[in-house]
């Protein structure tokens, strides 16, 4: 019984293989290496001593993906993580995203359906719920216009989801990962944005470390006590863990629901502020900030409420802040002795 990793070789798949091995699963990883590595092969296989199955397959296209599911006729579940993910490029290329995520779903979802496997998790995400009109959000809280073409990506995609159970016998679980931070405790494996990062955690690591020159801060006049935006980061080891409580809890068929949602977050919200001296604090190197104006699309503060997750899949964070900055510290450190600096 193999377990198809797509995107397996990118930031949250590879840990998400690494739990699956550790935890007996048999894993098989599509992925077009758009932003990721081959080398991460090797460094999971340094983690777990298991060598996953490999494909470069590009789920976009139909005959590449028929193809694949016709090699392994003996998956039995689907994570799907593939999918581009940088929301301000999501809104100059919005053709790309919809091409790429929709697409790559749509023909998973018709070799899913050709081949009756029965289970899939889907990688959502918090930015469904905009700024939600109470905090913590859970599961219930309305969807909102999305603020990116990537935000209705993930909109979208939960709905066909969602279509597609009603009528096959296939059962999903949408997983909403709030911001998923840090790396494997071993270093070997993390998150590695091609070109100049957008997201807060690999930007300060690369300032930490000289790659960059200063750290914009954008926006310090929102409603919140420091006055910088607040986010619910949790450990990408804790998210990688929930996948395969997931994944259980659909192969013991634990629930008769087509499709399930779960929030992924630690139920704590950080300002950008509080994670900076979470960072100088656990790495001992002072950060050049500034204060920018705010950035566009960005929500002011969302947290998860993660009562569902907890008490229905039985899992819960453990990682907390300081840990989540140290692990992503340790990599970018890491990356510098292999000289990709
Ligand atoms: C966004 C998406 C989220 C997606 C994630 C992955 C939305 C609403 N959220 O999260 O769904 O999974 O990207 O790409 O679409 N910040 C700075 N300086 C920086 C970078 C970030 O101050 O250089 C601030 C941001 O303004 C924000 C916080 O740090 O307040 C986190 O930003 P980021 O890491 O980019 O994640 P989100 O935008 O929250």
């Amino acid at each position: 019984m193999k377990i198809l990793v797509t995107g397996g070789t990118g930031f949250i798949g590879s840990h998400t293989v690494v739990e699956l091995q550790q935890k007996g699963f048999e894993v098989v990883i599509a992925d077009n290496l758009s932003n990721s590595s081959l080398d991460v092969l090797d460094k999971i296989t340094k983690i777990t001593g298991i060598r996953p199955i490999f494909s470069k397959t590009d789920l976009s296209i139909q005959d590449e993906t028929r193809t694949f599911f016709s090699k392994f006729p003996d998956i039995h579940a689907v994570i799907h993580f593939a999918a581009y993910k940088a929301v301000g490029e999501s809104v100059d290329l919005p053709l790309k995203y919809y091409r790429n995520n929709l697409v790559s779903l749509m023909n998973i979802l018709q070799c899913i359906k050709e081949h009756a496997i029965p289970y899939l998790v889907f990688s959502s995400s918090c930015t469904v719920y905009g700024q939600p009109d109470s905090l913590p959000v859970d599961e219930s809280a309305p969807i909102k216009k999305a603020l990116s073409p990537y935000g209705n990506t993930k909109q979208i995609a939960e709905e066909i989801i969602t279509d597609f159970c009603e009528v096959t016998k296939m059962k999903a679980v949408l997983l909403r990962y709030f911001n998923p931070i840090g790396a494997h405790e071993s270093s070997l494996i993390g998150e590695l944005p091609i070109g100049i990062p957008s997201n807060l955690i690999p930007f300060i690591t690369q300032t930490a470390i000289g790659k960059r020159e200063f750290l914009n801060v954008w926006g310090n006049d929102y409603d919140t006590p420091d006055g910088t935006a607040i986010r619910d980061y949790i450990h990408v080891v804790d998210i990688a863990k929930a996948h395969v409580t997931t994944l259980e809890r659909l192969l013991n068929e634990s629930s008769n629901k087509k499709t399930e949602v779960f929030n992924l977050g630690t139920g704590v919200g950080y300002s950008v502020l509080q994670v900076i001296q979470s960072f100088e604090k656990m790495s001992g190197v002072k950060l050049d900030y500034r204060i920018k104006p705010r950035r566009p699309g960005d929500v002011e503060k969302v947290w998860a409420d993660t009562q569902l997750a907890n008490q229905v899949l039985g899992w819960k964070a453990e990682k907390d802040l300081d840990e989540m900055t140290l692990s992503a510290w340790n990599w970018e450190k890491h990356l510098k002795s292999l000289g990709t600096l």
